[in-house]
């Protein structure tokens, strides 16, 4: 990642759940907000807060269940089809998953 895209990231917390934002230098890439928590309560909130402040949002559900993360994903782009969501499976309980999910983050969203 160059020193222009790092320093336009910004990260949030609030309890368990959390937030990444950034935009990538790669001029065709939309602003990529990524949330812990996001298969319910304050992180699904939160998803549905962003996208009705901007549609043309890329979410990237964090989330450790696919059902569940599946569920909400085709929920949410019913309800704003012009945003893009994505889906990782991580268990931030495990170190293992934490770090899978974290190269294949950096390898879609921060290598191009
Ligand atoms: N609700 C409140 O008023 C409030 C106030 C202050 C602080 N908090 C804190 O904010 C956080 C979220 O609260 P909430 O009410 O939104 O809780 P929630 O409805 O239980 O949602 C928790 C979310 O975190 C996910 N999650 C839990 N353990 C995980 C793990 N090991 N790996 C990946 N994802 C995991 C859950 O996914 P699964 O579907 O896979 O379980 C779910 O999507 C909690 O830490 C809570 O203590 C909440």
């Amino acid at each position: 990642m160059g020193e222009a895209a790092r320093n336009r990231r910004t990260s949030e917390s609030s309890g368990g759940v959390c937030f990444t934002a950034w935009k990538c230098e790669c001029a065709k890439m939309r602003k990529v907000v990524l949330i812990t928590g996001a298969s319910s309560g304050i992180g699904l909130a939160l998803c549905k807060r962003l996208l009705a402040e901007d549609d043309e949002l890329h979410l990237c559900l964090a989330c450790r269940n696919m059902s569940k993360a599946e569920a909400v994903c085709a929920a949410l782009l019913a309800s704003h089809p012009t945003a893009e969501v994505t889906i990782v499976q991580v268990d931030v309980s495990n170190l293992q998953s934490f770090f899978r999910a974290s190269k294949e983050l950096k390898q879609r969203y921060i290598s191009c």
